[in-house]
């Protein structure tokens, strides 16, 4: 059999599908959200294809998962208008709602997301590529992200609560809206980084515009009437279409305050320049990255080959976080790459409902060409692929291929491959890290693998320096999301995570007053007279 003819068989056939994840049915899609109407548009519409091909026999056909508004700029622009209407310079009522009131609504947001679980994750699965285990797990994630971020406004409530007064002056503290953000996610985590900015944004009492990417677009169809249902008109407004033709308008308007993006740092730069008031724009950019693992001398190989799969291939290696590069001590490296093929050996690759499976069609259409251009590039200059079959590829399946040894002179070495590459250069000196480090354009994070306290220290006090994280026989992560995400140089601008996002999505906001008696009468009575939700105390609501 040729490898095309054993490759197509990882593809079932239509009467082979899982009942329990069946393909969701094709719709036309021609609502979307502009100032809590569900319009209807009559313009063209975008083809929505999954990863997840047709097969007959021996040929594949693209699979129509349906089509979506390609709304043109007047209607994106109507959007930003409603937005804007909803902020009101602060003084809508979503923005001047209040905490209490506010975390309420998020709360019936979380509920509502909640019964929607079965329509959403069978669109991650047949859309994305995704595995079902992860796509659960998305899911989930997501919902934590809510609780945790309630429970984080109710600890500021309390702590907002309690006046604060130094050399005369009684303030009470609190946090005040940007104005309209436009949140834009990436299509590897649709849901759950479409919801880590978009919950932030909404509980500081924002506006967003919100465009989903164009690869995971059709989950957000059952969360349009729960927008509509729960939030006052305008607060959210969904869009859909080529980001190519909206954004840059959008942003050219000057009338976006906060840019939430997660995505590539080149869209990231041209909108940000877009901006014609750049001073007065908030980029929250969650970006590109090439994070390393270093294999240290003297470390627990078991445990570094175990940790080093699952960073570089865990859901194709398509997580910003993942391992993009895998440094091994001459040392090791042998008894590394042995142990790394006799696992790679083991993974599971195939559909995404196949229990443990890890490699999964690849949703980008242009990304498996991509790959094979990085792979020719390197083996042209004498690397090799060590696993069979590592780098053959059918339509949307690639297959993992541990690739050695790099140097920099290969793309694969500097370029983030944001697929199931492994990419392994052996290294005598830490000089071979620091370079690439110092060339890099990326610094989100590192895994050091080693036990040696005596090396490990001084790498750990530089590093935290060089990249935001720095993990310790461990792959790198995002998670949890009580920890702050973030990057350096061209990885990241402002930081994720529950505490630091809600900041993010807010200024300081003070209401201070000389403290003598009778303003201090004053500013309790405000308090808990209810008439200021700014001013309210902590039992309010
Ligand atoms: O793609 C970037 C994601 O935020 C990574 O999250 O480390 O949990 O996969 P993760």
């Amino acid at each position: 059999m040729t490898e095309g003819a054993t490759m197509i068989e990882i593809f079932p056939e239509e009467q082979n599908l899982p009942a329990f994840c069946p393909a969701p049915p094709v719709e036309d899609q021609r609502d979307y959200l502009v100032g809590g109407q569900l319009h209807v548009w009559d313009g063209p519409l975008q083809e929505v294809f999954s990863p997840l091909p047709v097969r007959r026999g021996n040929q594949l056909r693209p699979r129509l998962l349906g089509r979506v508004p390609r709304l043109d700029l007047a209607a994106a622009l109507d959007a930003l208008a409603a937005a804007r209407a909803a902020f009101d310079e602060g003084r809508g009522p979503w923005p001047t709602l209040g905490i209490a009131a506010r975390r309420q609504v998020l709360q019936a947001l979380r509920a509502g997301l909640a019964e929607r679980r079965g329509d959403i994750v069978p669109l991650l699965v047949w859309e994305v590529g995704k595995s079902l285990a992860e796509a659960e797990g998305e899911f989930e994630r997501t919902l934590n992200y809510f609780d945790e971020t309630l429970a984080d406004l109710e600890r500021r409530r309390g702590e907002d609560a309690v006046p604060v007064t130094a050399e005369g002056i009684a303030a009470r503290r609190g946090r005040a809206p940007r104005g309209v953000v436009l949140c834009l996610g990436p299509f590897n985590y649709p849901l759950n980084e479409a919801f880590a900015t978009l919950l932030p944004a909404l509980a500081m009492g924002n506006t967003v515009l919100l465009k989903p990417p164009k690869i995971g677009v059709l989950l957000f169809r059952p969360l349009l009437g729960l927008f509509r249902e729960l939030l006052p008109p305008g607060v959210v407004n969904v869009i859909y279409g080529e980001g190519e033709e909206l954004l840059e308008p959008l942003m050219a308007t000057g009338r976006i305050d906060v840019l939430a993006f997660i995505g590539s740092g080149a869209v990231a730069e041209r909108l940000v320049r877009a901006h014609p008031r750049p001073l007065r724009l908030t980029p929250v950019l969650g970006l590109g990255a090439k994070n390393a693992a270093v294999v240290l001398p003297g470390a627990d190989l078991e445990r570094a080959v175990r940790e080093c799969l699952l960073g570089s291939l865990a859901f194709n290696g398509q997580r910003c976080t993942a391992l993009k590069i895998l440094f091994v001590h001459e040392s090791l490296r042998d008894a590394f790459l042995d142990q790394f093929l006799a696992a790679l050996g083991r993974i599971r690759q195939g559909m995404p409902w196949d229990k443990g499976v890890w490699i999964t069609p690849l949703a980008e259409p242009e990304r498996p060409g991509y790959l094979r251009a990085l792979l020719d590039d390197a083996l042209a200059q004498g690397a090799r692929i060590l696993n069979p079959g590592g780098g053959s590829a059918l339509g949307s399946f690639f297959r993992p291929a541990l690739v050695a040894p790099v140097t920099p002179a290969m793309r694969l070495f500097h370029e983030e491959q944001f697929g199931p590459l492994v990419p392994v250069v052996p290294f005598a000196d830490f000089a071979t890290i620091d370079q690439f480090l110092r060339d890099s354009d990326y610094a989100q994070q590192i895994s050091l693998f080693g036990r040696d306290e005596a090396a490990l220290a001084p790498l750990i006090d530089s590093l935290v320096n060089r990249v935001a994280r720095v993990n310790l026989n461990c792959k790198c992560q995002r998670g949890p999301d009580c920890l702050p995400f973030t990057g350096r140089k061209d990885s990241a601008v402002g930081t994720l995570a529950v505490r630091e996002a809600l900041d993010a999505f807010s200024h300081p906001a003070l209401v201070a007053m000389r403290d003598g008696r009778e303003d201090r009468a004053l500013l309790k009575s405000l308090s808990t007279s209810g008439r200021s939700t700014f001013l309210a105390p902590e039992a309010e609501g």
